[in-house]
């Protein structure tokens, strides 16, 4: 593995901290104090703006504007859509005797940022040193409600240190924000108001039609004057701060989008208002901290060192790890099925907002086993959004729904045609999250009445996209892009093939069960979609008939040709060098066996328990030394493999990779934003690396393996009513029932039953 760690935050076990303040990292850290509460996400930036680089995002998850593209070939997008900065609800203007307050210019000290994700509040504070001798302790703490997600707050305290102080401070609602990539700002018709302590704004975007409110409430105990500009609202105070005196600005805001515009939008958004009124920031906090409180006694991970050398290693991991459950929580926890999970989240603009088939391949775990109705949800979304897969599929001259590889409103916003058009795996993904769901949770009435149609359309796509080798008469899919995106328009990618066989025979015999179990629903949805029997026979020949390229020795080629690939030694990469699609041009990318992520190993993980040890293995070591993971997703895959195959040193170290990858910048784009999905590998990397969770065979299976400078790990999941906990020590696992009846389980492979007393598992069973 050829990248490096930065060390720059604090290690604590459940904040974090920047002491003192880099401006040359002041994107990364940025990302890393994100907040969001699913609805709203707002990076770390400055409340007060100046000229520190930044990019001042406030998000709305669904709020996007649409662009043209140039008119291209058949199959190619025309247009795309991506998330755009929402009202900008923090901005803050202060000054002390005339003198503006910018970090990027002014003298300061003592510069704390604190991430605190027991109450989810982001915390700055510094001593401003005026040029006029004056020094004023700040503070800026913010928000986001998990509860009336609507609601943000942001709380000023200004503190006048050795000497008295004319202040003029300033605070704003503005839609004058600027999308980056675009340098263009999408809101138009604004209508503002500022007024009495309050603060009205309301836009549109440009091409998607979608009205924003925000309103803001100010508790300032000093006389205002109100004014507006081209796209914002504004109210300032001046008052004089004596020496000693300190002064809180408490703002409580709301943003709203609930599809309608106009007059009604705008009486929503000032009842939205009124009702914030009835809850203090204060109350608002004490309620968010019972919110996280509540998270985190079922949902922690706790991991303890196992001696005083480890220690700080591990405290570094158990931070990680908690920030990545945080953040991924932050950003969705089921709360709307009308949105999914970006790549980026609500952190930044990189990825534009879209979601991919991260979402499926990699997150739906961490909600199928903290969070049903969330992973529910999260398929309801691919459900509501099945009328686009199937104008997608038409597009490709293909039948049936071909799922986006990016997309914030279920049609394809890839304007890379390479993505767009030669990835399958949003479609198969989406088929494996509906079998896993299911297969976990035992929703069958959400596989009837669902499931089954999503199923039997992505069924169709593929059994229109496959085609028989010449030679080998045998199906397969040419002409693909599998998950390792370093090879383009190959044939027979043996991830592609191998999920489109899982896909096709799981499709024939969920309808073949529907058919004889549900006639009648069976029956509507025949008529529906024009279904045949013959169609569904013809699924199952295609699976019965696809090539999966395996040697004898088990190794399997990732796709046709692939073993004649030029070598790269991917540790001759010098580190300046990431991220490569920066400094290597995109073709260059594409000659050689390096690979971006797991591709074979993908679906090796996926498809656990239907290969064998020693395929595993083959494989691993083949595909490991190849691999840049230059993809975020690609370390807690190849850890949780690791794990299994007891490579327990390379699992640690792919392990502190994938759990620390935002908090150390390992891939060089944190700036970017945080990358939410791999995120929720993170917690996969436990349960499934650790704890040898699997949950594709019969039942549970658990196969714990601690590594050695841990001397404790625990943590719980839900299954279907149940609480199982798990606390894994160097010498043995215990397993209990914390809620719920008896549940048999595998435990390294023995049958057993978890109840509520504890059982023990000797380490290795
Ligand atoms: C990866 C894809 C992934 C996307 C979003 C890309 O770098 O290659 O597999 O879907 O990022 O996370």
């Amino acid at each position: 593995m050829a990248k490096k760690a930065d060390q720059y935050f604090r290690v604590d076990p459940w904040k974090v901290i920047e002491e003192g303040f880099d401006p040359a990292y002041a994107r990364v850290s940025e990302s890393v104090f994100s907040l969001a509460n699913e609805t709203l996400g707002v990076r770390g930036c400055f409340d007060e703006g100046g000229s520190v680089d930044s990019l001042r995002g406030a998000y709305m998850n669904g709020v996007y504007d649409i662009q043209a593209l140039p008119k291209s070939y058949r199959g190619i997008v025309d247009k795309t859509h991506f998330m755009i900065p929402a009202a900008e609800w923090l901005a803050t203007k202060i000054t002390a005797d005339g003198e503006t307050l910018d970090l990027g210019k002014a003298r300061f000290h003592s510069f704390l940022r604190v991430l605190d994700m027991q109450s989810g509040t982001l915390e700055r504070s510094f001593v401003w040193q005026t040029a006029g001798g004056k020094a004023i302790r700040i503070t800026f703490l913010r928000f986001l409600d998990r509860t009336a997600r609507e609601r943000a707050y942001q709380r000023v305290t200004l503190e006048a240190l050795n000497a008295p102080a004319d202040i003029c401070f300033a605070s704003g609602l503005s839609f004058d924000v600027m999308h980056e990539g675009y340098q263009k700002c999408f809101w138009q018709t604004p209508r503002l108001q500022a007024s009495d302590g309050m603060l009205m704004a309301q836009c549109e975007t440009a091409a998607s039609g979608q009205t924003v409110f925000a309103g803001a409430l100010l508790s300032l105990a000093y006389k205002t004057e109100a004014c507006t500009d081209e796209r914002g609202a504004y109210l300032c105070a001046r008052f004089t701060l004596e020496k000693g005196q300190k002064t809180s600005i408490d703002k409580r805001v709301v943003i709203l989008y609930d599809g309608t515009g106009g007059e009604t939008l705008w009486s929503h958004g000032l009842k939205a208002l009124q009702r914030s009124r009835e809850v203090s920031l204060d109350e608002a906090l004490n309620a968010q901290r019972a919110y996280w409180d509540a998270f985190w006694r079922t949902l922690d991970i706790k991991i303890d060192p196992s001696d005083e050398e480890t220690a700080e290693a591990v405290a570094a991991e158990q931070q990680g790890v908690r920030f990545c459950s945080f953040q991924l929580a932050q950003t969705y926890n089921g709360g709307s099925m009308r949105h999914n999970i970006g790549a980026k989240g609500l952190t930044g603009e990189a990825y534009n907002g879209h979601a991919f088939w991260d979402t499926e391949a990699c997150c739906l775990p961490f909600y199928l086993f903290t969070n049903p109705e969330a992973a529910k949800s999260l398929l309801m979304f691919r459900y509501n959004t099945l009328p686009q897969a199937r104008e997608r599929a038409k597009m490709l001259d293909c039948k049936g729904a071909c799922y986006p590889i990016a997309t914030l409103n279920g049609e394809e916003a890839c304007s890379l045609w390479q993505h767009a058009s030669l990835q399958l795996q949003p479609s198969t993904a989406v088929a494996y999250g509906i079998w896993h769901y299911v297969h976990v949770t035992g929703d069958e009435d959400f596989l009837w009445s669902m499931g089954a149609e999503m199923l039997l359309e992505i069924a169709r796509f593929l059994a229109s996209r496959v085609e028989k080798g010449a030679e080998t008469g045998k199906y397969g899919f040419f002409g693909v892009m599998g998950p390792d995106e370093f090879h383009m328009m190959v044939n027979n990618n043996a991830y592609t093939n191998y999920m489109g066989k899982r896909t096709l025979s799981l499709a024939a015999d969920t309808l073949t069960e529907m058919r004889s179990e549900k006639p009648q629903a069976y029956a509507l949805l025949a008529e529906k979609t024009n279904l045949s029997e013959d169609e569904i026979l013809s699924w199952a020949e295609i699976a019965d008939g696809m090539f999966v390229p395996m040697g004898e020795n088990g190794l399997i080629e990732q796709h046709d040709g692939y073993f004649n690939l030029p070598h790269t030694d991917i540790h001759s990469i010098p580190v300046s060098q990431f991220p490569l699609y920066d400094h290597w041009s995109y073709d260059r990318i594409y000659r050689s066996d390096m690979i971006k992520q797991p591709d074979v190993l993908m679906m090796l993980y996926l498809y656990n328990s239907s290969f064998s040890g020693d395929v595993k293995r083959v494989n691993y070591d083949f595909y490991e030394p190849r691999t840049i993971h230059e993809s975020s997703l690609s370390p807690a895959i190849h850890s949780i493999l690791a794990a299994e195959l007891g490579k327990m040193e390379e699992a640690v170290r792919f392990f502190g990779f994938a759990t620390r990858l935002d908090l150390d910048n390992y891939n060089r784009n944190t700036r970017e934003g945080l990358h939410i999905t791999s995120i929720a590998l993170a917690w996969v990397n436990i349960v499934y690396g650790f704890a040898g969770l699997r949950s594709d065979g019969e039942g549970l299976s658990f196969a714990p393996r601690l590594p050695e400078r841990w001397s404790r790990l625990s943590f719980s999941i839900l299954y279907r009513g149940r609480v199982i906990s798990v606390r894994m020590e160097t010498e043995k696992t215990a397993f209990a029932l914390a809620e719920g009846s008896d549940l048999p389980v595998r435990i390294y492979g023995r049958e057993c039953v978890l109840t509520g007393t504890e059982c023990f598992f000797p380490a290795g069973g």
